[in-house]
């Protein structure tokens, strides 16, 4: 069930533009089939931060292979400690705990054209899915790539040296908020024009996010076939997940045989609500792969966001993860045992 954390080395620290860093990590550890992985997911990797151990998750950007070091991109945030001390810190030797690839946001059909938008360090899965979709024989990639400036755009040379072997298939829109402004929405729109029957993968900051999924509903694109990365939790390595809107709740906690009320704001996670009320629920990483923050529904409904921990068998059982939970009725308990 859960997942264990490993140790990996520090084998290069590279700049990706004026402020983040490529990532790469190595280790015999490398050579086990739990560190194999699917081109868009990510590494969840702890760091000691004022002899605090914080653990956040990072896409990958390098190609799978099992035995090969792996990296990942890391991007200042203001007030992300994990990535700020990273960028600031990281050296070539060092040893980071790390557990091993998770996440959902692959290609959903190898092959298919693939319509791809990109905000900042989003792109560090949008470019794995890029290289993966060319290798998977897709006739068309079009990606629409904003940044802040060009000074801060991440993985260039890669995306040119992969556009460059693409014999045409990758077509690159680069934005920069600095010149033009936020994305526009015709620009987002016109994205679709003769990709309508492909995929659509999204990854960037939540506004951006809102803007390009508006920008889809315009062009008419079947929402069935968008994909989307949870930006906060697989990518920059901020501290909270973005509200989505559900309900207030009051929350029952059993714990140490008490029963303790909690109320939860809309859309907080079920974690961050308890430690905001000075409650000692057990957690460690906080980002859905450690496992020490399972409890069991005892009623009411919950959004399950997504974690490799628990499978299909643990969420009948009435598993989940306070970490990776928000309230879906006014009225919730759970029960850690
Ligand atoms: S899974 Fe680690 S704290 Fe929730």
């Amino acid at each position: 069930m859960a997942t264990r954390a490993h140790s990996l080395t520090i084998t290069g620290v590279e700049p990706q533009g004026s402020d983040a860093i490529l990532l790469s990590l190595g280790g015999e550890v490398l050579h086990q089939s739990q560190f194999g992985f699917r081109p868009g997911q990510y590494l969840t990797l702890a760091a000691k931060v004022q002899d605090d151990e914080h653990w956040r998750c990072y896409s990958i950007t390098s190609e799978s292979g099992l035995g090969q070091p792996i990296s990942v991109l890391v991007r200042r945030v203001a007030g992300g400690r994990v990535s700020n001390w990273l960028c600031d810190h990281a050296r070539p030797g060092q040893q980071l705990r790390v557990f091993p690839p998770a996440g959902h946001f692959t290609l959903a059909r190898p092959g298919q054209a693939v319509l791809l938008y990109a905000g900042g360090s989003g792109i560090a899965p949008v470019y794995a899915l890029a290289r993966e979709a060319l290798a998977q024989g897709a006739a068309r990639v079009r990606m629409f790539y904003a940044n802040r400036d060009r000074a801060t755009t991440m993985l260039l040379a890669e995306l040119q040296a992969l556009q460059a072997g693409a014999s045409g298939r990758l077509e690159i829109e680069y934005w920069y908020d600095a010149e033009k402004g936020l994305p526009e929405p015709a620009a987002l729109v016109e994205q679709v024009h003769g990709m309508e029957s492909g995929d659509a993968y999204l990854c960037g900051p939540e506004p951006f996010m809102r803007a390009v999924n508006s920008a889809l509903d315009t062009a008419g694109f079947d929402s069935r076939r968008i994909h989307q990365e949870d930006f906060s939790a697989a990518v920059d390595g901020s501290e909270g997940v973005p509200d989505c809107g559900g309900p207030e709740a009051m929350l029952t906690v059993q714990m140490k045989g008490k029963a303790h009320n909690v109320p939860v704001q809309s859309g907080e996670l079920l974690l961050a609500a308890m430690l905001r009320a000075g409650l000692p629920a057990p957690h460690a990483c906080r980002v859905g792969e450690c496992a020490s923050c399972m409890c069991r529904l005892q009623a009411g409904e919950v959004q399950r966001l997504e974690s490799s921990v628990l499978d299909a068998d643990d969420v009948a059982d009435g598993w989940l993860l306070a970490c990776r939970s928000r309230a879906a009725s006014p009225e919730v308990q759970i029960r850690f045992s």
